[in-house]
Parts: C-alpha cells; structure tokens; sequence
C-alpha cells in the first residue's frame, strides 16, 4: 500500500492524551494506509518523549518538535508540509475531535467533488452539549458571524479546527497563509482560490479528556489579530502594528504620567522651591521611564507573545535591551526632526517622520535583540 492519509496533531502539553488518541486513530483508520504528525511545541510535560515512545511500537506515528516556536495554526501548516501523503488532515490532539470522521472525510476528498472536508460543531446533526463551556460556544458562533462577514467565507464553522484537504494544494497556498494564532481554517479558506468545493460533516463536539484548553486566555486577541493579518497584514505587517498601537498607547501614558508629576511639583508645599525647567526634566524622565516599561510589558504580554520573556532575569535583561534600543531610537528621532526643521519643515510634521522613524528603529531592534532569536 502507499501512503494515503497523514494526520497532523499540533499538541502543547498533551501528553495525557496520545496513547489513547493513537488506538482510537489505529481503530477508526483500518484499511487505509495513514500515518500522524505530532507538532510539538517542546512542551514541558514531555509530549514529544511520549510521541517518540509511541512512534516505536507503531511507526505510523511521527513527531516534529520544534524549539522555540509557537502556535497553533504554524505547526498545522508545518505539519502538513512533511509529509509525502496526497491528503493531509488536522486535529485536536484532546480527544474533543472524533477520528471516526476521518474514513468519510477522505472519500469526499477522494471522489474529487470536494477540496475541503471539515468537522463542523454547528452544522445540522452536530452538537456542543458535551463541550460543557456554554460561554465558548457562544463566543464561537459570534466568532463564526464575524469570520464569515469579513472573509465571505459562508460556512456554519470556519472556525473548526478539524478538516481534510489535499496536501499539494496546501503548499501551493501555504506560502499565502498567515499563520497567526489559530484560526487555520479560516485562513485556508480565505487564501485559496478559486474558491475550496466544501463537504460539511456535523460533529459531535466532545469534552478535552486529559490536560487544559490553551485558547482560553488569548482567544479574543488572536482571533482578531488573525483577522487584521488577512485584512491589512500585507500593507502594514502584522507585528508592526500591535508593536505601533502598544507605542501609542505608551504615549498617552507618557503624557499622563508628565503631567501628574508636574501637578504634583507645582502642588507641593511652600518652601521646596523648584524652577520650571527641573520639573519639567525629572516629570519628562520619570515619564518616559514610566512609558517604556509599560511599552516593554504590553509588547511582551502581546506582540511577542509567541516569544513571551518568563522569569526574572529574562523579564531584566529584555527590559534594558528594550530601553537601550529605546535611547538610540529616541536620539535618531531627535536628530531627524531637529535636521528636517532646519531644513525649513515645520514643527509637527518634523515630529512625526522623527516618532515614525524611531518606531522602526525600535521595532526592528528590539524584535531582534529583545526578543526574536531569529530576528522575526
Ligand atoms: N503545536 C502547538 N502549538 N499546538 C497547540 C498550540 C500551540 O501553540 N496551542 C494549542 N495547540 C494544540 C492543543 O494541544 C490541541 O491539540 C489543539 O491544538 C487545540 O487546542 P485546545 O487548547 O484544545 O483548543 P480548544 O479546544 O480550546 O479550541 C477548539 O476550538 C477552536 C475554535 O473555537 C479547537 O477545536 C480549535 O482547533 C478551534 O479552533
Ligand atoms: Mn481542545
């Protein structure tokens, strides 16, 4: 037989679930040649150990574990990509997905009347009672109304994270998807054309078995961060916007900061006297001091969360980096402003090309010293 099926399970911390995800996977594909994909990213409770343990009593498992990286939908997309079968499938590695879907998935791709088959939880027939999080599955369908307004993708889930597809179109597109966050589906759909002929097949949502849900806590944010990619990534790249909006930010907090410190020099009691210009030099430190480390914690919890510095020697080190590269954006923006307004431009715009070439500057270094390895 040839290889007809790879599975790929993208996993973070789910070591408890593999043995039997690997049995219900043997049972459910019996008669097709198949074999899974675990992308493990390096995960603390072992995940890959178990995976290549698995992998030696049946060699139709893999594992990739990849360092330092992070993200659902990338390890889907680079599971996809390593494998040698013509169909590729992706799946939650917890059980809530139901493998005895896969057998159906892959004759509607093999009949040829379908590029996409995929698992939906609000499909005719599916159910989310066994989900046991009501709130998620309201927020899932409010998810699904946006999705499908701002791509015109017009399915009941486009935010289902199981689905089939043949692999040679994944890496024709692969290099047109954006990879962030988790919503690999949605982008699938929305980078390949001419549009994908979609098989829905309702699912029967199940409860997680073992371990926790790693979407909870950033579901809202990546969801939009992953729509503002489809939408504006290409003009302005992702990154570089919530890096722009939390510096922004940072300005308010800046100004907010400058002016509580002058009201409280100007309030202070009779006898300390202090001329205008020491309040204005220690209330302009004190608040740029202040912005930066607010800058460099959002960026931190946000924009390179990915990446994010744990602990306190890395959250140290990281902070003075981001304040070093910080002073030298700082002096180049002071030098360019002050050049174009000798030149004859005027105030305001002078300090904004000053502001937008500091921002690059900053943004570049620190997305390669303060956090990036591999200055991405
Ligand atoms: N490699 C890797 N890297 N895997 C990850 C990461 C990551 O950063 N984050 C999550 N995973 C894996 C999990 O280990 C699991 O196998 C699968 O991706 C889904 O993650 P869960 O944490 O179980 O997600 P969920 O159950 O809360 O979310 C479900 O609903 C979403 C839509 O609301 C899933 O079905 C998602 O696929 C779906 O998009
Ligand atoms: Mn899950």
């Amino acid at each position: 037989m040839t290889l007809e099926l790879a599975v790929i399970l993208p996993t973070l911390n789910e070591r408890g679930n593999l043995r039997g995800l690997e049995r219900r996977l043997a049972a459910a594909l019996e008669g097709v040649d198949w074999e899974a994909i675990i992308v493990d990213d390096n995960s603390p409770d072992g995940t890959a150990d178990e995976a290549r343990a698995l992998s030696l009593e049946n060699p139709r498992i893999r594992c990739i574990q990849r360092i330092d990286r992070r993200g659902l939908a990338s390890a889907a997309i680079e599971g996809m990509c390593a494998t040698a079968a013509p169909v590729v499938a992706v799946m939650d590695a917890d059980h809530q997905h139901d493998p005895a879907l896969l057998p159906k998935m892959l004759k509607a791709i093999g009949s040829g009347e379908y590029d996409l088959a995929y698992a939906s939880r609000f499909a005719e027939g599916a159910s989310t009672d066994k989900w046991g999080q009501p709130g998620r599955v309201k927020a899932s369908g409010l998810a699904n109304a946006i999705a499908r307004r701002v791509t015109g993708v017009d399915l009941s889930d486009p935010m289902s994270g199981y689905f089939m597809m043949r692999a040679e179109t994944l890496r024709q597109h692969a290099g047109g998807l954006s990879g962030v966050g988790f919503k690999i589906l949605l982008d699938i759909l929305a980078t390949v054309s001419p549009p994908m002929r979609v098989k829905e097949f309702p699912l029967d949502f199940a409860a997680r078995v073992a371990g926790e849900s790693k979407l909870d806590r950033t579901i809202v944010f990546e969801f939009l961060v992953g729509l503002y990619d489809k939408w504006l990534g290409r003009v302005i790249p992702t990154r570089f916007a919530l890096f722009g909006t939390v510096g922004a930010i940072g300005a308010v907090v800046h100004l907010a900061v400058l002016a509580l410190t002058l009201w409280l020099v100007s309030a202070s009691p009779a006898g300390v006297t202090t001329s205008k210009e020491a309040a204005f030099i220690v209330g302009q430190t004190v608040a740029a001091i202040t912005a930066m480390t607010f800058n460099f914690e959002l960026n931190n919890e946000l924009t390179y969360a990915d990446k994010r510095l744990r602990g306190l020697i890395p959250l140290l080190t990281g902070w003075a980096k981001f304040a070093a590269a910080c002073a030298v954006g700082m002096v180049a923006n002071i030098g360019v402003s002050s050049i174009l307004m000798s030149r004859g431009i005027d105030a305001l715009p002078a300090a904004i090309c000053g502001i937008a070439l500091a921002s690059v500057w900053n943004f570049a270094l620190s997305s390669r010293f303060v956090w990036g390895k591999y200055g991405t």
